[in-house]
């Protein structure tokens, strides 16, 4: 289905045999839409429908499946975009089965994505993710050495997910810069953030925060409300998110000046 030749990627990890490749019928593109309410728990409102998989394929971006042998366990999805008279993917979804989480599928498929953007002549990524998210925050950006410099409050309203609560569904914009040093130092396992700076500023957040989301929703509202204003604030003064310490009571977003 999709018109890029585009390679699969074998990867044999302890206890399972993954593979990424193009999603490549129509059979493989209603697994994705079936992934989705594994990962999420998405009610027929907010699943992305396999129509939508088909368009993002044929307008230059992609839809990617990552197997356990003949077994769909995550995919990508990215659309091709436009800004500023430059060509960039925004990857709206990445999920990996819950039984399948942190054994490093989703890296493999953020890799694969850069791979396969840059054969394309494309050196940028963007996405967004849920900033009470302590898993995501640490996969971004200190695993793939992503920074963030825009915040999105209620980005996309409110939707079925369990795991996004009652909240507003407030994001962060996640910039990848494919070929930037710092990406390429965490990748290659050294890690993405630098903690140096003189003036870095530091968010600190609960890292039960993303539990509090359905066990304890006003709590994580109000956590929400305290982030939305300091990010928006040193945001506004040229700051970005480029670090991300994860600790057992509180994780912190690292900020630091940055320019292009
Ligand atoms: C986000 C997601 C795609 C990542 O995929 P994955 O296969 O679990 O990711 P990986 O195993 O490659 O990496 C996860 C990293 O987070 C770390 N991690 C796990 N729990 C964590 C936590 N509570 N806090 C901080 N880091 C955490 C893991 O240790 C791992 O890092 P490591 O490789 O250094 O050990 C997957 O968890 C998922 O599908 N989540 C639900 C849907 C979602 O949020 N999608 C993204 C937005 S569209």
């Amino acid at each position: 289905m999709s018109s890029v030749m585009s390679p699969v990627v074998n990867v044999a990890m302890s206890a399972i045999d993954v593979t990424i490749r193009p999603c490549a019928s129509h059979r493989d593109l209603q697994t994705c839409v079936e992934l989705q309410r594994r990962v999420w728990n998405f009610s027929d409102a907010d699943i992305v429908p396999a129509a939508l998989f088909v368009v993002a394929q044929h307008t230059g971006g992609h839809a990617y499946c990552a197997c356990d042998g003949g077994r769909a366990i995550g995919f990508a999805l990215a659309f091709a975009a436009w800004r500023g008279g430059s060509r960039y993917w925004h990857s709206h979804m990445v999920g990996v089965l819950p039984e399948y989480q942190n054994h490093g599928v989703g890296r493999l498929l953020k890799l694969y994505q850069r791979d396969e953007a840059l054969r394309s002549g494309i050196d940028a990524i963007e996405w967004t993710f849920d900033p009470l998210e302590s898993r995501n925050a640490y996969f971004n950006i200190m695993r793939l050495g992503a920074i963030a410099r825009h915040y999105l409050p209620d980005c996309y309203g409110a939707t079925t997910s369990p795991l996004h609560g009652s909240l507003p569904t407030d994001r962060l914009l996640i910039e990848w810069p494919l070929r930037a040093r710092r990406v390429e130092s965490a990748i290659s396992g050294r890690s993405g953030g630098s903690y140096s700076f003189e003036n870095a500023q530091h968010i600190a957040v609960p890292s039960a925060v993303g539990e509090w989301k359905t066990g304890d929703p006003e709590r994580a509202r109000q956590v929400q409300s305290g982030l939305r204003r300091k990010f928006t604030d040193l945001f506004s003064r040229g700051y970005a998110v480029t670090g991300f310490r994860r600790g057992d009571e509180n994780c912190e977003y690292v900020l630091e000046p940055y320019e292009d």
